[in-house]
């Protein structure tokens, strides 16, 4: 359905809503899946550092979907940035999906202060033209680290995958992303669900589309041209999340909740991130 897809900047197709398999275990991971792909998702966001690539491959095995049918996006781990690890991490993760190719892969975090993210990126850049990856991007990069990126490097970023919902709406960082034609995906797209959820605004907004709040939270984001990759491990949320093509905000109400930003990150911030700081 085009409305559920997304082109990014060299053309290739990306569902807008994924499922985030952050923190789904092995024993989660089979019913996730099926409960994901039985409500129409796609694509699936992983990372090395998640641990569950190979639960996440295996799930996607056993549902016998076409490849071709699917978007993996997984991602390069701190502790393995560099030319020569990226090729290998990059190897180590198709293998843990048990696929040849990925949709997307992105550097995990810029760590700049360690200075490895531009040749990690060329990297990409070789696996992508060998076709051994359909689109390269970036989490957690700030303006002024892709700014670094794009003059040393040959290949735009598709996509800076960022902390992003309505206490932290990133709208410079937005705009800058949209201004070079880098699609912006919102990870923590709910808040993981801490506090966001019960605000009256968005309670209130819900009540009167006769929607859930998440779904109201979501299509926010779908209003400001983000991609999101909420995470669920359970079937009804997912379901959920994904069903929020029937509706759109007006104006006014997404006004309302973009009132609400408070420039509150609950992350790290990316300039203080280094190699090894994260377990
Ligand atoms: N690039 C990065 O640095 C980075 C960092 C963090 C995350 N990510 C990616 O972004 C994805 C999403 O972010 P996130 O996991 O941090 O946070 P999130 O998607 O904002 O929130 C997930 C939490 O919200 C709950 N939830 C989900 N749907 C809900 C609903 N409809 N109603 C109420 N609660 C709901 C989930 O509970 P249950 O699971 O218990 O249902 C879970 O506790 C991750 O899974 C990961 O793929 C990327």
């Amino acid at each position: 359905m085009l409305a559920d897809t997304y082109y990014l900047n060299n053309g290739y197709p990306m569902p807008k809503v994924g499922l985030g398999v952050y923190k789904i275990t092995e024993e989660e991971m089979e019913k996730a899946v099926n409960a994901a792909l039985e409500s129409g998702y796609r694509a699936f966001d992983t990372a090395y550092f998640y641990k569950n690539e190979i639960a996440l491959g295996n799930a996607l095995k056993k549902a016998d979907i076409p490849r071709s049918d699917l978007f993996i996006t997984s991602k390069i781990w701190n502790d393995y940035q560099g030319y020569d690890k990226t090729i290998e991490f990059f190897t180590k993760s198709i293998e843990n999906l048990g696929t040849d190719y990925l949709d997307l892969f992105l550097i995990h975090w810029p760590c700049e202060a360690d200075n490895l993210f531009i040749e990690t990126y060329k990297a990409m850049e070789k696996l992508y033209k060998e076709g051994r990856i359909r689109a390269i991007g970036v989490c957690n990069f700030k303006q002024h680290h892709l700014e670094t990126l794009m003059a040393e490097t040959e290949i735009t970023p598709a996509v800076n995958q960022i902390e992003v919902h309505p206490y932290f709406s990133q709208h410079e960082l937005q705009a800058y992303c949209d201004d070079n034609d880098i699609a912006v995906t919102a990870w923590m797209p709910l808040m993981r669900n801490q506090g966001l959820l019960d605000h009256p605004v968005i309670t209130d907004i819900a009540n009167r589309y006769g929607k859930t709040p998440a779904q109201v939270v979501l299509r926010w984001h779908l209003a400001h041209n983000r991609l999101i990759i909420p995470k669920s491990k359970t079937p009804e949320r997912i379901k959920e999340n994904y069903d929020i093509f029937d509706f759109t905000l007006e104006l006014r109400d997404i006004a309302e909740i973009d009132n609400l930003n408070r420039n509150d990150r609950q992350s790290k911030d990316p300039d203080k991130v280094r190699i090894g700081d994260l377990k």
